[in-house]
């Protein structure tokens, strides 16, 4: 089943007809290979974020129960250590990391701002936030618009950078650097392949292994949300994911001007483990 979803990725790579390998690989029972097979029926271009409600499901089950605790966890010991007065949240999605974070520190920031670009995400996080502003924006578009006297204790960023396009990304944390006094990164440390058989053979495995968590919902969470990731990473369709090792995430977190404090690992997860970076700006 793996090896005939490897093959239609290696077809979507190239460009080519991934259909044959697809219809094999979901009669063999593949879940992803059924999700990307009724994407390509479609018409429209679904992007990874475009289904909040597959999203929601994805980070709410599976493996990420777990996940999220760890990254909750550590982001409530951060605010204990560092005791942020205003502390800023980057792509916060509906609060999943940061809502049971603040909930566990006896050291609340008195602000929190968010920057989301989903208004459907942002609409379920918003009533959870006492103080602070919701802005329903793009990281990059809020980097730019940034004026004098906004200063930020923390700004945090779990999960996100990763959806952002590497040089806007790198241009956006630049101009942030100057209203923060620290920045908190959590992200995967995936693996790199030389060879593009062999990255298409680990993805097919880890997508088709991140989408059978979900048992009777893995269709709704491989159709709305895993099949526009992998497709995207693919660049058979508009890319929504821009994840790198976590050696690379440092090095691009140095490159914006900050100062690395930390790098420690978090959580296996089944994706790729989970890491923290704390760099001071
Ligand atoms: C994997 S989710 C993580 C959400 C949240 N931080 C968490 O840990 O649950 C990625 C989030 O990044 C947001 N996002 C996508 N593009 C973005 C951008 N250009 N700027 C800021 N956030 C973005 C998505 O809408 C989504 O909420």
């Amino acid at each position: 089943m793996n090896n005939n979803l490897a093959c239609a990725l290696d077809r979507l790579a190239d460009g080519e007809n991934a259909i044959p390998p697809l219809e094999m690989a979901a009669r063999e029972g593949s879940v992803m290979a059924a999700a990307i097979l009724d994407h390509l029926a479609g018409d429209d271009e679904r992007r990874a974020y475009d289904t909040p409600h597959a999203f929601e499901i994805f980070i709410r089950a599976g493996g990420n129960p777990p996940l999220y605790e760890s990254v909750s966890t550590a982001l409530a010991r951060l605010y204990e250590r560092f005791a942020p007065r205003r502390l800023l949240d980057i792509g916060a999605g509906d609060g999943m990391a940061l809502l049971p974070a603040l909930n566990a520190t006896s050291r609340r920031p008195h602000t929190v701002d968010v920057v989301e670009p989903s208004a459907e995400l942002l609409a379920r996080l918003r009533p959870q936030l006492s103080a602070g502003t919701a802005r329903q924006q793009t990281f990059q578009a809020f980097a730019s618009r940034l004026a004098s006297g906004q200063p930020w204790d923390m700004a945090q960023a779990t999960f996100s950078l990763q959806s952002i396009p590497s040089v806007e990304r790198l241009e956006a944390l630049k101009r942030l650097r100057s209203h923060v006094t620290r920045l908190v990164v959590v992200e995967f440390d995936v693996p790199v392949f030389d060879d593009a058989r062999d990255r298409h053979a680990s993805l097919a495995r880890r997508y088709e292994q991140a989408a059978r968590e979900y048992r009777e919902q893995a269709p709704l969470v491989a159709g709305g949300f895993l099949a526009p990731m992998l497709l995207g990473q693919l660049q058979a369709t508009t890319p929504s994911n821009f994840e790198q090792p976590i050696a690379a995430w440092q090095d691009e977190i140095t490159r914006a001007g900050y100062r690395i404090a930390s790098a420690t690992h978090l959580h296996d997860y089944s994706w790729a483990p989970a890491w923290l970076i704390v760099a001071e700006a």
